[in-house]
């Protein structure tokens, strides 16, 4: 790979599904980008296709046109150049949280002394060291989500995908886990494009952020988040949050048919 390989960018891509019944058109003419170190969300109505989108990224579906680029490279179908943290959490109940972490390297390959050891470095970095022998069951689901995400972190892929990723915490968990993945992203400095519902965490967490239209999916509005950073949570009651909270608001709106009076 080239050394730009970082960055991510989609091409009128579009997706549809063959049911016995009929097609179903799921994502038409999508064109987006990520840039090196860029943190990106997504936001749509709830069956735009947003999973089925990250989902032909990572390669778990094929895509029917458009292409798909890390750097200056192609992604072929099948092949995984992307680390994907899933709409659940993904963690199996049977295994310690060391054993969920390690996992992806012991697929790679990575023999199992050498995977442990990784793990544990980002167990740590992560706040988890107490909790490695512990099952899923028994963690805060905070807890689970930054075990997950260090999963994510765990495979040496620049670019992270991540579907709703804070979206069955609690209010006050959601914050506080939004923080300190904020200041995770600024410490291994990967490329996110992560999909939500929630325009404030668009808002309180990415660079840019792209609309979707109800399905089939298209982008329908890009806005650029020119809130200095770090942000704390109190970011949310400045004038700059909340007027960019209203466009966005306003164009998911539009885009459901509602009158905007
Ligand atoms: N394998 C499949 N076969 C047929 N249709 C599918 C398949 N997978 C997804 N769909 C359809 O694609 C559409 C988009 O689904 P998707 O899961 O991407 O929505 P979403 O935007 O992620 O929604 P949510 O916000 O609720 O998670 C839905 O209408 C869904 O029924
Ligand atoms: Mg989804």
């Amino acid at each position: 790979m080239k050394k730009n390989e970082s960055k991510l960018i989609i091409r009128v891509l579009s997706k549809s599904f063959n049911t016995p019944d009929n097609n179903i058109q799921v994502l038409t003419n999508i064109n987006l980008h990520v840039e090196k170190g860029e943190l990106v969300a997504l936001i749509g109505p709830s069956g735009c296709g947003k999973t089925v989108f990250l989902d032909c990224i990572s390669g778990l579906l094929t895509h029917d046109t458009g292409e798909i680029l890390v750097g200056d490279n192609a992604i072929n179908k099948g092949k995984h150049f992307v680390s994907y943290l899933l709409q659940n959490d993904g963690l199996l109940p049977w295994r310690r949280i060391i054993d969920n972490v390690m996992l992806p390297l012991e697929i790679k390959g990575v023999d199992k002394k050498n995977a442990k050891k990784r793990a544990q470095k980002l167990l740590k970095q992560f706040g988890l060291s107490e909790f490695e022998k512990y099952y899923p069951s028994q963690l805060s689901g905070g807890m689970i989500q930054r075990a997950a995400l260090a999963r994510t972190y765990l495979v040496d892929n620049d670019i992270i995908l991540m579907d709703e990723p804070f979206s069955r915490l609690d209010a006050l968990t959601k914050l506080t886990t939004q923080q300190w993945f904020l200041y995770i992203w600024e410490k291994y400095k990967k490329t996110v494009l992560f999909v939500t519902h929630d325009i404030d965490e668009a808002i309180f967490l990415a660079d840019r952020i792209y609309v979707m239209s109800v399905r089939p999916g298209r982008i329908i509005a890009e806005y650029t988040v020119s809130i200095p950073r770090p942000r704390k949570n109190d970011v949310s009651t400045t004038s700059q949050f909340i007027s960019l909270k209203k466009k966005l608001l306003e164009a998911l709106k539009k885009n459901r048919g509602f009158n905007s009076d």
